[in-house]
């Protein structure tokens, strides 16, 4: 099959890109900056999301799409609703102009109308446009996602090297069930020819339920590190991250570090059922620890 997918030089993207093309798939690949690195089986399209022009470029041959772009804070004109809303409604366009009709969609967990955050409200926006879209469609709404290149282990193990005090971002009581990017390229590759899975919403998480304090404790013990975890209380880690916020899409062009739309996330739990993904794809993630024992050693 060819397949489109977008997002693809991400740190999702690499892993989910690599199996579908172990899967025997040839990959059309999209994203604005192209990777420096030869893939391969890959044919690379620059170009942005929003962009009618570069996904009908994009998407020419090809029988299925995974929409993986998505964005974690906002820079510019990169804001929630316009990546992951318009663009999704953009790709979806684009597929029904192609003819191809099977869509595999990244969204989150927690996603749902209402949120908090702007990040699941827009995620929201773009699942209900992929369920009216009257293609072939299947959402995967991960956790926390680890593995190499990851920007969440990472940032705290480099944190770890350094300082001698690991943050707790929010209230610290709130559990996340991080998920294997093994695991994750897995289900997208399976679900690509998977009948069963096709009308379904599958959550990605893995066998844990951790709060941010045990997730830390974990990465320092994998490390062999002893730190101290300190609490940011609300009020300060807001300031600070009002003030990320202003000076990172300005200053460096890039989206700060920690926002307060992600202060709403990490005060909310984010844990999900694993056993449908399991049941109907054969997909089960790693435990945490032995994972990130793994790419982190
Ligand atoms: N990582 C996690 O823990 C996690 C958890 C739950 C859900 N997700 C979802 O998984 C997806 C991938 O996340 P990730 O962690 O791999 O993020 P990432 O490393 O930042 O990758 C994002 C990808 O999207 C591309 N992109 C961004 N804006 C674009 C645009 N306007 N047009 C075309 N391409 C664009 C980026 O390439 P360019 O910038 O070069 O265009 C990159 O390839 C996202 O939808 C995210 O919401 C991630």
């Amino acid at each position: 099959m060819n397949v489109l997918i977008t997002g693809a030089s991400g740190f999702v993207g690499r892993a989910v890109t690599g199996e579908v093309v172990r899967a025997g798939h040839a990959v059309r690949a999209l994203a604005r900056r192209l990777p420096r690195t030869d893939d391969g089986p890959v044919v690379w399209v620059p170009g942005s999301v929003v962009s009618p022009e570069a996904l009908s470029e994009a998407v020419r041959g090809c029988q299925a799409v995974i929409h993986l772009v998505g964005i974690i804070g906002e820079v510019g004109d990169q804001t929630f609703e316009r990546v992951h809303h318009e663009g999704t409604l953009r790709v979806l366009e684009a597929c029904r102009s192609a003819g191809v009709d099977r869509c595999l969609h990244m969204s989150a967990l927690g996603t749902r109308p209402g949120a908090a955050s702007r990040y699941h409200r827009t995620k929201w926006a773009a699942e209900e446009a992929v369920r009216g879209s009257g293609l072939r469609w299947t959402i995967f709404r991960p956790s926390v996602i680890q593995g190499p290149g990851d920007g969440f282990v990472n940032l705290f193990e480099r944190m770890s090297r350094w300082s001698p005090v690991l943050p707790v971002v929010g209230r610290g009581t709130a559990r996340l069930q991080p998920v294997s990017v093994g695991a994750v390229a897995q289900a997208f590759a399976r679900a690509l020819d998977a009948e069963v899975a096709i009308g379904k919403t599958y959550d990605l998480c893995g066998p844990d339920r951790m709060t941010l304090p045990e997730i830390l404790a974990t990465i320092l013990r994998v490390t062999g590190r002893r730190r101290i975890r300190m609490r940011l209380p609300g009020a300060i880690a807001r300031m600070q991250a009002g003030l990320l916020e202003a000076v990172y899409p300005r200053l460096l062009g890039r989206a700060a570090p920690l926002s307060r739309d992600q202060l709403l996330m990490l005060d909310e739990d984010n844990i999900g059922n694993p056993g449908p993904v399991e049941r109907d794809l054969g997909v089960r993630s790693a435990p945490f620890e032995a994972d990130i024992r793994r790419f982190l050693a």
